[in-house]
């Protein structure tokens, strides 16, 4: 369980608290799901739970114990936005095993099985992959190394309606067994299978349900602005 207790963000650069007091809990198995518009501050506190950014005030507590940003990035494990844009192994086995070439291939091929793409060869570029199992990939380099928790910044971003479906059933199954925290302006597909959901407005978190979340994304649909 990972405990979020009065988290603020407020770099010299900007005029005001990009992230303001912000409490959370995330259970473990579950599916979080913070919905915002952009600018509101997602990113930011996937970053600073990833151990990429400082807090400027406020506990992160796993369990007991207080967490400084080497804990959380032993932690978490975060997917950004985009990932496919990041992948820099010249096939499915390299990108796997960037940063730990000691990985035996079991691992690997588990890693691939949890995400659905055991059936590819490992000498796959990840470029000859279609957009989903891109995405797919880029979970599976983030589950390899078995974090605590798993960030998601955007997942179904970019993506069509079948491969946003598809990957929010794999979420579904991952969240059996890892705890995720996922963020997104478009929470669409993702409230079905989210077990809390929050939004976040100037860097305020506030609790929400799926219902008022449906309703909002409803008039989002009809409204030609955003
Ligand atoms: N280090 C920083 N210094 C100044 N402003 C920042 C910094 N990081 C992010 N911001 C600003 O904080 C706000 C929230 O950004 P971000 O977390 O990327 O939002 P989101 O992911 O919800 O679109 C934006 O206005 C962004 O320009
Ligand atoms: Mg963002």
């Amino acid at each position: 369980m990972l405990y979020l207790k009065d988290l603020s963000y407020h770099p010299p650069a900007s005029h005001s608290a990009i992230l303001k007091n912000v409490n959370l809990t995330v259970k473990p198995e579950q599916l979080t799901l913070i919905v915002g518009p952009s600018g509101s501050g997602k990113s930011t506190l996937l970053e600073i739970l990833a151990g990429l950014a400082e807090r400027t005030k406020g506990d992160i507590r796993w369990r007991d114990q207080e967490l400084t940003s080497l804990h959380l990035q032993q932690l978490s494990g975060l997917v950004f936005q985009f990932p496919e844009r990041h992948f820099c192994g010249g096939t499915i086995l390299e990108e796997l095993r960037l940063g730990h070439p000691e990985l035996m291939s079991d691992r690997i091929q588990q890693a691939l099985a949890e995400v659905g793409l055991e059936q590819l060869p490992l000498s796959t570029p990840p470029q000859a992959l279609s957009g989903g199992q891109q995405r797919r990939l880029a979970l599976a380099v983030q589950l390899i190394r078995q974090p605590h928790l798993l960030l998601l910044d955007e997942p179904t971003a970019g993506l069509d309606w079948s491969m946003r479906r598809q990957l929010a059933t794999l979420l579904a199954k991952l969240k059996t067994h890892w705890s995720l925290l996922v963020v997104s302006h478009d929470a669409s597909e993702l409230l079905d299978i989210a077990d809390q959901c929050w939004t976040l407005n100037h860097g305020e978190l506030a609790h929400a349900t799926p219902e008022s979340l449906k309703a909002a994304t409803g008039k989002t649909l009809i409204s030609p602005v955003n």
